[in-house]
């Protein structure tokens, strides 16, 4: 089994030049005459391997991957009726809508599970402008592993500062030597006790060597989202200066991108906005985590778009109605003890509300756990807290592995790290604690009903990392 990226970077080197097919556009979802917009959980194909190359199985919305990218105007519904037609229940969380609670697509929290031949209709209000995606919230491990995600836009009102947005849809799959997902390491204890599942060959909209035609001169938005299950990327954009101008959706101050590399957990997002230069040039976006790794391509050709004006520095996104006046006098405080996974320091976790040794845990595949409880939705809520009232929790990363904690119904605002104060406003819905760090969050909880906390390496997820809370 090869779970680093060598084999995938191997295959490219050989299969890469000889592939020149055109990027496809993202397809637009339109709703139908009733203004419902179907959407089917099937049994799809995708070339994951090399472009053109063998057809691997996969689950996709639509039978595609990704699904189709959903587009709205922010502060109106998106009305989905959806259909399973797996063979397995399955849910649809939309990860980062700050949602109305009964559509959050939580199997055994916030709804029963879709089961297999059965509908269910979401409504998704979504309050806040941005790049947001939605996903399975049943056996995610298994079904994101598998392909079925896809991309949720809430448009600005108003005209656009860019002439074009790009999705740049990253993934990471475990393909098997005949090319198809390796559904035989599903479940893999090993994985989940370590950094979660690994794969071994990284995609950009599924594709395993995407070229995105662009115009020179033109000025792109990039919407760049980690949709794998536990690898976190480091994407280099050389050449580019791109300025982060949104994380998790939300608007930031603009700012450029450190030596042009973007961290980016799994569930993350991170809007960039770039002017290509006038002249005709290839950009390659590569994964630098072990040595450059290229992932796809920007390639500006064809007559320019005249630029008379330089990408302002401040060309900042209209903000979001997200509560951010912290009462901090009156603040519920609420602690998050990570502990666990391999070489940790965990002997022992409650497991159903019995009190389990490390050994039983392994055996159980519940190695992981939030506050001494090696989590589901079956137990008991992580805190209650009125409505409006603000939250802080100091989270602490008692293990050898980085975690991506998200938060569902909220953006929260990142306070400390490490006690350092941390002076940037970012309004996220998903923080990377590393190895040993302390991460203190807080947000106001004005979202009524049943939220997820959770570990989004989602082998870690299902092994513990997971708690919940409510809102009343
Ligand atoms: Cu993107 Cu609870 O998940
Ligand atoms: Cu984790």
């Amino acid at each position: 089994m090869t779970t680093g990226l060598s084999l995938a970077r191997r295959h490219f080197l050989a299969g890469g030049a000889a592939v020149g097919a055109a990027a496809l556009l993202p397809r637009r979802a339109f709703a139908g005459p009733d203004g419902w917009r179907e959407l089917t959980a099937r049994p799809g194909k995708a070339s994951l391997w090399e472009e053109g190359g063998p057809l691997a199985d996969i689950w996709g919305y639509d039978g595609g991957v990704p699904g189709p990218v959903l587009r709205i105007p922010q502060g109106e519904t998106l009305k989905v009726r959806f259909r399973n037609h797996l063979e397995q229940p399955t849910t649809v969380h939309w990860h980062g809508i700050r949602i109305d609670n009964r559509y959050d697509g939580v199997a055994g929290l916030t709804q029963d599970p879709v089961e297999p031949g059965a509908e269910f209709e979401y409504l998704v209000r979504a309050p806040d402008a941005g790049t947001y995606w939605y996903h399975p919230h049943n056996r995610s491990w298994e079904q994101l592993a598998r392909g079925l995600y896809g991309v949720l836009i809430v448009e600005e009102p108003g005209a656009k500062a860019y002439d074009r947005d790009v999705v740049f849809a990253f993934d990471d799959w475990r393909l098997d030597d005949e090319r198809q997902i390796d559904t035989a390491s599903l479940g893999a204890m090993h994985d989940w006790a370590h950094a979660g599942r690994l794969g071994n060959v990284l995609t950009v909209n599924a594709r395993p060597y995407l070229r995105e035609s662009a115009r020179p001169g033109e000025r792109l938005r990039l919407r760049i989202l980690n949709t794998a299950n536990a690898r976190v990327l480091n994407l280099r954009f050389a050449g580019l200066a791109p300025r982060v101008i949104a994380l998790d959706g939300q608007p930031v101050a603009p700012r450029l991108l450190e030596e042009e590399t973007l961290r980016i957990a799994p569930s993350q997002r991170c809007d960039l906005i770039v002017d290509l230069p006038q002249e005709e040039q290839v950009f390659k976006i590569d994964e630098v985590s072990r040595g450059p790794f290229t992932a796809c391509e920007i390639v500006a050709a064809g007559p320019a778009i005249e630029r008379t004006a330089a990408l302002p520095a401040d060309i900042a996104l209209p903000a979001n109605p997200v509560p951010k006046a912290f009462d901090m006098r009156d603040a519920l405080s609420v602690d998050l003890l990570m502990e666990g996974g391999a070489m940790g320091g965990m002997r022992e976790a409650m497991l159903h509300g019995e009190r389990k040794g490390m050994r039983e845990l392994v055996e159980a595949g519940r190695m992981w756990s939030f506050n001494g409880i090696a989590g589901s939705h079956h137990d008991a809520a992580l805190f209650k807290v009125a409505r409006g009232r603000t939250v802080r929790i100091p989270i602490v990363n008692d293990t050898r592995w980085p975690h991506a904690i998200h938060v569902h119904g909220h953006h929260f605002r990142v306070l400390s790290r490490n006690g350092e104060e941390v002076t940037r406003e970012e309004w996220r819905d998903t923080v990377l604690t590393d190895p040993e760090e302390r991460v203190e969050i807080a947000f106001v909880a004005d979202n009524p009903g049943k939220w997820m906390v959770h570990c989004h390496m989602l082998e870690h997820q299902a092994a513990g990392m997971m708690a919940w809370f409510e809102v009343t």
